[in-house]
């Protein structure tokens, strides 16, 4: 099993490619389910994740094809991929597949909606919490899918196709939200998402589908309406930059110091983690070609942050703020309320030498003078990563076991970090 080795307090400098986001990429790969035609994805990011629902999605019959590097392209650059669902030949995701990633619970949309019927495994436990998908199945049931549940799998069966309905989330969802806007698409009449999640990668999908012919108004905002369509067919779109690898490498930068220019990052889609960061004292600026982010020595500024869903302060960056503020000059302050229990980094950044202390939702954070490097795992992809921004401030060396949950995230890491001047390698075996 792969580890990463990381020697902490070398200074960063330079670039950082962003990548495409792999919270868009899932999902608009899903939505390939919805269209016998070819659907064209650029800005693809490399990554264990995309690499696993191609096979879940070979297994429903759809054909993916990645495109051969271009001239002048680097590893930099995204991949392409040519998804066909033309023929539909299974509409069972089976239990193996599922648990491995949550999200292909999602094909149950867009299978009902083409064929009557899908049968998906439920996703069962997760490691940042119960997670259930209730509101999911809330949602097609609203659009007239009769529900079953049989051996651990959800039955959706809608003969005469779906029809148009109000869907009012009684809790913020992402899943949800990309479920009803898929579901939707295709329902017979239209359809309205009230309490609908507002991240910019439901707005990425609900662009792709209307490029597929889709009638979707107001993504984006907490009220969606769906004109649905008899078919979709092929469109090409490009994934948005991930916000999270951007705020990630940021708060690196942050913890490490230096100055690095995150290439192609947008601010408006993680303006709030840069105000948190502003607020500790780092340099922040919007740039043609990104965001740069600098730290030139002074102390780390504590923070008081509670995450929410889009546009506040983003769950999937508790983990590497909380592995900041660990070296932060005072006491800081972090309430999760998305996910129950995501706090599994904080055992993890103790045995670095952090003082943090859990009071249910809420962590409180005393910055320390100094961490030391150690063994360390972590069972979700952004407690990984926290751990190793922590390791970059650590003096000596740091060992992250279990890689393959960075893998599942995050883009050639540890050659991103290098080339920016971090002492970190991949120990493979
Ligand atoms: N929830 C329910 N019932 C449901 C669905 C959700 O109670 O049927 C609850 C969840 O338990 C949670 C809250 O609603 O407390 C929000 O969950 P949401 O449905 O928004 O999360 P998700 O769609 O399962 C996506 C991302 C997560 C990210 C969350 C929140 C993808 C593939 N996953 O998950 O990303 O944390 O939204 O923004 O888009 C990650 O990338 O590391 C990751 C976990």
């Amino acid at each position: 099993m792969d580890r990463i080795r990381i020697v902490g307090g070398r200074r960063l400098e330079g670039t950082i490619p962003i990548s495409g986001a792999k919270n868009a990429t899932l999902p608009l790969m899903i939505a390939s389910l919805l269209t016998e035609d070819t659907l064209i994805l650029d800005n693809v990011p490399r990554l264990a994740d995309v690499v696993l629902l191609q096979r879940i999605l070979g297994n429903h019959g759809v054909d993916v094809m990645v495109s051969g590097k271009r001239a002048g392209e680097t590893a930099d650059h995204g991949q392409t991929l040519h998804i066909s669902a033309a023929r539909i030949v299974d509409t069972t995701a089976p239990y193996e597949l599922v648990s491995r990633m949550r999200a292909s619970f999602w094909v149950l949309a867009p299978l009902v909606a083409r064929m009557g019927q899908a049968r998906v495994s439920m996703p069962g436990g997760c490691a940042i919490g119960t997670r259930p998908v209730d509101l999911l199945i809330m949602a097609i049931e609203r659009l007239g899918a009769r529900i079953e549940i049989d051996g651990g799998y959800v039955v959706a069966t809608a003969p005469k196709g779906l029809r148009g309905g109000e869907i009012c989330f009684p809790k913020i969802t992402v899943g949800g939200t990309h479920t009803a806007l898929m579901a939707a698409a295709l329902a017979d009449g239209s359809t309205v998402i009230e309490n609908a999640a507002r991240e910019p990668e439901i707005v990425d999908v609900a662009d792709c589908l209307n490029k597929m012919g889709a009638r979707i108004s107001g993504a984006g905002t907490s009220r969606i309406i769906i004109e649905g369509v008899a078919r979709l067919g092929g469109a090409r779109h490009s994934v948005l930059p991930d916000r999270i690898e951007t705020g990630t490498y940021a708060m690196a930068v942050a913890m490490a110091g230096g100055d690095i220019l995150l290439q192609h990052a947008r601010p408006e889609l993680l303006q709030a983690a840069l105000d948190v960061l502003g607020g500790t004292g780092v340099s922040v600026t919007a740039t043609n070609a990104g965001i740069r982010v600098a730290r030139n020595g002074g102390d780390l500024r504590p923070v008081e942050v509670a995450t929410a869903p889009f546009p506040a302060f983003p769950t999937d960056l508790q983990a590497q703020l909380m592995a900041l503020m660990t070296r932060a000059h005072g006491t800081s302050h972090i309430v999760e309320t998305v996910f129950e229990n995501r706090f599994m980094h904080v055992q993890e950044l103790a045995r670095l030498g952090a003082r943090i202390q859990l009071d249910g939702e809420r962590a409180t954070i005393e910055g320390v003078e100094r961490l030391k490097g150690a063994q360390v795992m972590a069972t979700d992809l952004r407690a990984s990563v926290s751990l190793v921004i922590a390791a970059l401030a650590a003096e000596g060396e740091t060992i992250v076991n279990r890689v393959y949950h960075l893998d599942r995230g995050f883009e050639r890491l540890e050659e991103k970090l290098g080339r920016c001047g971090a002492a970190i390698e991949r120990l493979t075996g």
